[in-house]
């Protein structure tokens, strides 16, 4: 299924955009937002939420795949990130993309303005491990 079937990519940038005003990053000053298309074609924005005890911050990124799993979706289509700068995700977060989406799924990766980068998972993390790793017996339905 491609990206502009169901959602085009301006509305998924537009709204990783949009969502940033809401990111919580008091310690680090670094805001994210971030939107996700989930394979039932609904989008889930996320932003970072950062926490005094400093490890227990999570990853805009991280924080809109936990709202489209938990709502139900099982794959993600694509996913929007937008920074001040138009840094590219984690490797946390590239890792958790790699269990829900597809190798050529896209990653669109903006600043605050106008520049998108367009990268596939793959590019971001190649050689993923992911659960085609892992012995058939221990993968459920999930
Ligand atoms: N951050 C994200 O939200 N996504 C990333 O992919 C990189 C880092 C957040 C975590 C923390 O709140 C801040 O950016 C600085 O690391």
């Amino acid at each position: 299924m491609k990206i502009n079937e169901i959602i085009d990519e301006k509305t998924l940038v537009a709204a990783a955009r949009a969502v940033r005003e809401n990111s919580y990053a008091p310690y680090s000053g670094y805001r994210v937002g971030a939107a996700v298309l989930g394979g039932s074609g609904r989008m889930y924005t996320g932003v970072n939420v950062e926490n005094a005890s400093y490890g227990l911050t999570v990853c805009a990124e991280r924080v809109a795949i936990w709202k489209a799993v938990s709502e139900g979706e099982r794959r993600i289509l694509a996913v929007a990130v937008a920074t001040a700068d138009g840094g590219t995700p984690c490797g946390a977060c590239r890792q958790v993309m790699a269990e829900f989406g597809a190798p050529d799924m896209p990653v669109l990766v903006c600043d605050a303005e106008s520049t998108e980068r367009r990268f596939t998972l793959e590019e971001l993390l190649p050689e993923a491990f992911t659960g085609e790793n892992l012995p058939k017996t221990t993968v459920g339905e999930g």
